[in-house]
């Protein structure tokens, strides 16, 4: 019964739903297993370009079940766009199931992010304002509305009552925010639950099911490990785990299921919002990186801060996940540039060091050890064929894979699915 996790590997945006589209033409159930609409995962194939914040990306595949597990949270507006837009194209949006006892963002989550955000002045955490935080915030406070919930109105309205006069509470309060009206919500909330009934299900009965069949489900993360709640650089964090632990938690998987984790690295380092990143190049090559590869963040359209590739990261990434299978993206954007660096520990109050420390405080201190490699000038776009890469971009990709410790499956030269270099078969 095998499942597979696509796992980000850095700070997100490595590429994960170009994967996801690709892998998928082998599976039976793509899932999404934690995160919310922060997510932007870009699909470009013939019927156009996409960019899902919660749909998995395996949708265009008419075999596969796409399925939003219970540890995501769900922007029911957003989801419904989505599926509208899916619709517009002609996708048979039928094999989409979302959890029931996935939580909704609600509105006042969306204002809480912003306020919250405000508050934090210069120490904030640059969130994607969509409301993720808080949602998740509820859900451990035991307040959080669930897509089940939508099911059975007449019990949900007296909770509602409850959770919103605390809420508004806390937005006039502390904040000295608009209070939302009982009345609003409930009507917003009467709306979701007509349009999305028919797409709500006790997902985990649909894995388990798969499972039993020997189905072959792809597991697919959103964001990346160093954000995950636990693992990441605290609090410069999103609020769910990204992890592979996160998908069984998310999905009512048992870890025994997990066949293979492919961790998902970019072949340099990106970072979007607050928080320490200690390859960072505020420089002219930085610059050069964000505008050759549209380092513009998907859901916010904010400049993603760039560096070389961060090998201590990388290497913690593969430890907590557990990667047995690394898939390497956007090579092509390093072409030309000489040399290509890679850092392979860090410098920590006067020592070095190989381990990546545990608080942003720490990685704040943290400046990167280099090793230089030669680069090419031949561009790798849209290559299919290791052979066809010229030596010194094979021996960059190899040394990447030593530092990682780990197999490169693939490698991606472009944002089409048959822009990849298939080095090992997944299985
Ligand atoms: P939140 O998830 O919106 O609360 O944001 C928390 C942190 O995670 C911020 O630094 C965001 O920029 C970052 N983040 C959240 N989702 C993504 C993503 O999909 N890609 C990259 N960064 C993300």
């Amino acid at each position: 019964m095998p499942a597979y996790a696509i796992i980000g590997g850095q700070w997100g945006d490595e590429g994960k739903g170009k994967v996801v589209d690709y892998l998928a033409r082998d599976m039976h159930i793509v899932a999404r297993y934690s995160g919310g609409n922060n997510a932007g995962h870009t699909v470009m194939n013939e019927k156009g370009q996409f960019a899902f914040h919660l749909v998995p990306s395996g949708i265009f595949w008419p075999q596969v079940t796409c399925v939003i597990g219970n540890g995501v949270v769900v922007d029911p507006d957003v989801l419904l766009n989505e599926i509208e837009g899916l619709q517009k194209v002609g996708v048979d949006v039928h094999r989409l199931q979302v959890s029931d006892r996935a939580h909704l963002i609600m509105p006042y989550h969306i204002l809480l992010d912003r306020l919250e955000e405000e508050a934090r002045g210069h120490r904030a955490i640059g969130t994607t304002g969509k409301g993720v935080g808080p949602a998740y915030e509820d859900k451990a406070g035991r307040r959080g509305i669930r897509l089940g919930d939508l099911l059975d109105l007449e019990a949900l309205l007296p909770r509602l009552k409850a959770i919103l006069d605390y809420k508004n509470r806390i937005i006039t309060g502390v904040y000295g925010g608009r209070p939302f009206t009982l009345e609003e919500v409930y009507e917003r909330c009467r709306g979701w639950a007509e349009r999305l009934r028919p797409f709500i299900a006790p997902v985990e009965i649909t894995v388990r099911q798969a499972l039993a069949q020997g189905q072959r489900i792809l597991l697919e993360g959103a964001q990346g490990s160093l954000l995950d709640l636990d693992h990441g650089t605290y609090p410069y964090v999103t609020s769910s785990y990204p992890t592979v632990g996160g998908a069984c938690i998310g999905l009512g998987l048992p870890p025994s299921a997990v066949q293979g984790v492919l961790g998902v690295f970019k072949a340099y380092t990106t970072r979007v919002g607050g928080g320490p990143l200690p390859t960072e190049l505020t420089d002219a090559t930085g610059d050069a990186i964000r505008e050759r590869a549209w380092e513009y963040g998907t859901t916010t359209g904010r400049p993603r801060r760039c560096g070389w590739f961060d090998a201590v990261a990388a290497r913690y990434s593969v430890m907590v996940n557990g990667v047995n299978m690394a898939v390497l993206t956007r090579l092509d954007v390093l072409d030309g540039f000489h040399p290509v660096r890679i850092c392979t520990a860090y410098r920590l109050n006067g020592k070095v060091v190989e381990h990546f420390p545990s608080s942003a405080a720490l990685l704040a201190k943290c400046t990167p050890v280099y090793e230089d490699l030669p680069g090419w000038d031949r561009p790798t776009a849209g290559l299919t064929r290791w052979d066809d890469l010229p030596p010194q971009a094979q021996r960059y990709a190899k040394r990447l894979e030593e530092l990682l410790g780990c197999p490169l499956a693939l490698i991606s030269t472009g944002p089409h699915r048959h822009e990849t270099i298939e080095i090992r078969r997944i299985n």
